[in-house]
């Protein structure tokens, strides 16, 4: 049976293992997929563990996409562009190539399952860590009119948006007061720490759509805010989490899992 997991620390919290196995019966394919506890200087002994293990592949989560991106022999031109890996396949030659996925994922979640359109609009990105580097490039690839990236310390908002080319404005989350937008997007950790975001009254335009990429039980600190200032779509973290996966379950076992009514199934 082909072995898969899921890396990260913390790790327990993983729904990703009951979504492989939603996959694989769905598919009718054979594997085990596992979460895999590792320690923060650990990952690339952990690798070479998986190798002896005759793992297929693994998906990275916090805090290691970044480090994993540094220890692959190749990379997919989307995670060369998110410098993130989620997707890490193991080749029967012993090289690791690796992918990232966390910004189809979102796209699709936000297009096709909640059928908000990004072309045109203003988009906020809130956060400026590997998460929303992961999403950026292929948000900047649907053409919305205009993208501000806002975080908490303003220096990693102006590098990001440095490292992409087009009219990206940055600033710290203090600054953005007088703006509204279409498309706000919680890419901070704050939510999964319990920690309120400082945002000011008034970010949304009619009609405005807030994802929070967080998802858990219930709606997050976050979405509640978002609902009380007047977003008209709310969206948690749980779709993104779900065909992110499944795009990573493609690129390893060649065939696209029906992702419809699983979010249901796992919540
Ligand atoms: N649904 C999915 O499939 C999916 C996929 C990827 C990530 N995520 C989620 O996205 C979140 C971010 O992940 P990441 O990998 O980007 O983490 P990260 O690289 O550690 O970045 C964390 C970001 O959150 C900000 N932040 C943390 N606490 C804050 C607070 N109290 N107030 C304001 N800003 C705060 C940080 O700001 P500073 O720079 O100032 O520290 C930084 O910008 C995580 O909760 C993760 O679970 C979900």
């Amino acid at each position: 049976m082909d072995h898969y997991g899921v890396i990260g620390n913390p790790i327990q919290h993983s729904k990703s293992p009951e979504i492989f196995k939603l996959f694989a019966n769905q598919t009718q394919q054979l594997l085990i997929y596992e979460r895999i506890l590792v320690e923060k200087e650990s990952l690339e002994a952990e690798l070479s563990k998986l190798k002896t293990r005759h793992f297929k592949g693994v998906n990275v989560t916090l805090p290691f996409k970044q480090q994993a991106f540094a220890l692959m022999d190749t990379v997919s031109e989307r995670a060369k562009q998110a410098q993130a890996v989620n997707t890490i396949t193991l080749n029967p030659d012993g090289t690791l190539s690796g992918d990232n996925t966390d910004g189809i994922g979102f796209i699709r979640d936000l297009t096709r399952n909640h059928r908000f359109d990004i072309r045109g609009k203003k988009v906020l990105l809130l956060g400026a860590g590997g998460a929303i580097r992961g999403v950026m490039p292929a948000i900047l690839n649907e053409e919305p009119a205009a993208m501000t990236i806002a975080n908490r310390t303003a220096e990693k908002a102006i590098a990001l948006a440095k490292s992409f080319s087009g009219n990206i404005q940055a600033c710290g989350l203090s600054a953005l007061n007088t703006q509204k937008f279409d498309l706000v997007v919680n890419g901070t950790s704050a939510s999964l720490h319990a920690e309120d975001l400082a945002l000011p009254d008034g970010l949304f335009n009619a009609g405005a759509c807030s994802y929070d990429m967080v998802y858990g039980k219930g709606q997050t600190p976050y979405l509640q805010w978002s609902e009380q200032q007047g977003a008209k779509v709310v969206v948690d973290g749980s779709g993104m989490l779900i065909e992110q996966a499944a795009e990573s379950f493609y690129l390893w076992r060649g065939t696209r899992p029906v992702t419809q009514g699983i979010c249901e199934v796992i919540a």
